[in-house]
């Protein structure tokens, strides 16, 4: 397993390009699943995450490339399965029960299981597809469905869940008949990915809004989209020059996808100005604490929850920090603890009181968001830190350690 080695107090300066969106990116490989052919996606990012979706994909029998170009052509799909082994390690995996049903109205996907940030079931996903006429039974672990044809149907969300939302919206895409999804989640991910099934054909509106309607069709082809820029690695990039008080531009960003992270930013101290697709960020003297409630987008990313947090460990007072997505999504709190950082859990409240300087110590990521965030509190810190287990890192994070260095970051990845 690999580590991080970081010499902290150095003010970042520079430009970082943003790489292609790894939660855009999933749910549009699962859709090739809906139309036999090649489809190619541009600005796709080389992580761990693409990688284990591409496996999946192949072990159903598609053929995958990803070169500069990201190519799947479904033409000979003939396993109708996703395996504990490859979804035990990206609960994302669950993308391609929605695609399967619609196209051969037969699944055996494993449950995801639980994972570290939570027990995040995928009860919704499939009371949605019961409600589009799935036959759904749980068995050693898997979930069987089958169906006849799919059948439009109105679903109501009684959470907001963006995985729940694309795949629903990907079995409605084939279905017979309209479906209506309702408390949809509104990311741009959930709108790329509407953007894409609408170029292979399909019939949806309102994504982006929390009513989706889709209106199923018999055919759909494939495509060839842009992924769109990670906002939670731009949002990373933007901690990392507040936090050791530097100056970024990040290119190839889409602004209008942060605007939650940018106020609260702008609130901490930061100065960002935003262009067409960059932004200019550099810290202005102290930081400030401010408080923050995670929650479905537009609102704050519970994605940049870690990150922000890093960030408030030096604020100059209190910054209660509420995590109302996840319920045990504080996995970074002892490990910035271990750096010197103030904080007290209660619940889903962490209390973070700012310290005057936070100093380098062994930590150990716990997972993907929580590796960000101890990389952002080792950009900070006094002396020198090591990261474990930095394989959580780069599910998420393209040449994080690369990107870094480019802009004066003293950083090496070293094996554990
Ligand atoms: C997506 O996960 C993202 N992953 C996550 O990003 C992100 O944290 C999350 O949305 C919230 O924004 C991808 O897009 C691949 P949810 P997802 O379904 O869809 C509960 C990262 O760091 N829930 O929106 O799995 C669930 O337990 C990852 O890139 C149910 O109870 O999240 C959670 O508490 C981490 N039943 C809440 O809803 C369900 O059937 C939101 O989950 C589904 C979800």
């Amino acid at each position: 397993m690999d580590k991080l080695v970081i010499e902290g107090g150095i003010p970042l300066e520079g430009e970082v390009t943003i790489s292609g969106a790894k939660n855009a990116t999933l749910p549009l490989m699962a859709a090739a699943l809906l139309a036999a052919g090649k489809h190619t996606f541009e600005n796709a990012p080389k992580l761990r995450d693409i990688r284990t979706m591409q496996k999946l994909l192949t072990h159903m029998g598609a053929a995958c490339e990803h070169n500069d170009l990201l190519h799947i052509d479904t033409s000979d799909i003939h396993t109708l399965e996703a395996p504990y082994d490859l979804v035990k390690t990206m609960r994302a995996s669950v993308l391609v029960l929605g695609p399967m049903l619609a196209r051969y109205q037969r699944a055996r996907v494993s449950l995801p299981g639980g994972c570290a940030i939570g027990a995040r079931p995928i009860d919704l996903h499939l009371m949605g597809l019961e409600r589009m006429g799935v036959e759904v039974e749980l068995q050693h672990g898997y979930v069987l469905a089958r169906a006849n044809r799919l059948k439009g149907a109105s679903i109501s969300f009684d959470q907001v869940t963006v995985t729940g939302t694309e795949n629903l919206m990907m079995a409605a895409a084939l279905a017979d008949g309209i479906t209506t999804l309702k408390n949809a989640a509104r990311e741009p991910e959930v709108v790329a990915l509407a953007e894409y099934l609408r170029l292979m054909g399909a019939r949806i509106e309102g994504d982006g809004t929390d009513v989706i309607t889709i209106e199923g069709v018999e055919e759909l082809s494939p495509g060839r989209i842009r992924v769109i820029p990670d906002r939670i690695e731009a949002g990373t990039y933007l901690v990392a020059a507040g936090i050791t008080g530097g100056r970024l531009k990040l290119n190839a960003c889409q602004p209008t996808h942060l605007e939650a992270v940018i106020r609260k930013l702008e609130a901490a101290g930061l100065s960002i100005t935003p262009e067409q697709d960059s932004l200019l960020v550099s810290s202005n003297g102290p930081l400030q604490s401010v408080d923050v409630k995670t929650s479905p987008y537009p609102a704050f990313p519970t994605d940049m929850q870690a990150q922000f947090m890093s960030l408030m460990t030096l604020g100059n007072g209190v910054s209660v920090i509420i995590e109302q997505i996840f319920e045990n999504r504080f996995m970074h709190v002892l490990e910035l603890k271990r750096l010197g950082a103030d904080i007290e859990l209660d619940g889903r409240t962490a209390v973070v009181r700012g310290v005057k300087k936070l100093s380098g110590a062994p930590v150990m990521a716990t997972d993907l968001r929580a590796s960000a965030c101890l990389v952002l509190g080792a950009l900070a810190a006094e002396g020198i830190t090591e990261v474990n287990r930095i394989y959580h890192l780069d599910r998420g994070y393209e040449a994080m350690e690369k990107k870094l260095a480019a802009v004066g970051a003293r950083i090496r990845r070293e094996k554990e």
